[in-house]
């Protein structure tokens, strides 16, 4: 099922969300509920998503980086993350474009770690751990952001770069294209 995405502006974005609990992990809503943001963001091409993006104030959101997108020099899986601890490793951040399907038409240069290490729990409750570096490393930090009501605004250094889509396709995405 589609599930309506909360725009900024509306209180459930800007609200920190609460850790999964053992007892909602295990039912039947949270595997719907996983199922749901899949699709969603699918539906809206997103590359993420967050629990507190569908109105959701859990911590839990879901990624994947489709082999065709550009930003990726790998593609991502789709991966799940339930109550997630993100651990920068080094102290290389790098800058790079964002977009969010709360924050729609809107393009901006935001920095963010080049490595870090991702603990969590995958849907069904089991432990993993991954080191990710670059734009999947980004991805993980934005929707993680999200899950203390954050948004990439927050995160960058000026908003000299904040772009409309149309305007960012026609003077930034066409020119790295050449
Ligand atoms: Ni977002």
């Amino acid at each position: 099922m589609i599930l309506k995405v909360a725009r900024i502006g509306h209180p459930v974005v800007r609200a920190a969300a609460r850790p999964v609990p053992p007892e909602v992990l295990a039912s039947a809503d949270f595997q719907h509920l996983v199922d749901d943001m899949v699709d969603t963001m699918h539906e809206y091409e997103g590359v993420g998503l967050a629990g507190p993006q569908v109105h959701v104030g859990l911590r839990v959101a879901v990624l994947e980086v489709p082999a065709s997108d550009e930003r990726a020099r790998v593609a991502v899986p789709l991966t799940v993350l339930v109550n997630p601890v993100v651990t920068p490793l080094g102290e290389e951040k790098e800058q790079a474009w964002e977009g969010c399907l709360s924050i729609p038409d809107l393009r901006g240069v935001v920095p963010r770690w080049n490595l870090l290490r991702l603990e969590a729990l995958d849907r069904h409750g089991q432990p993993y751990t991954v080191e990710a570096e670059g734009f999947f490393a980004r991805v993980i930090q934005h929707e993680c952001d999200h899950l203390d009501g954050g948004v990439y605004l927050d995160r960058m250094e000026g908003l000299r770069t904040l772009s409309f889509l149309r305007e960012f396709e026609r003077f930034v995405a066409s020119r790295e294209d050449e």
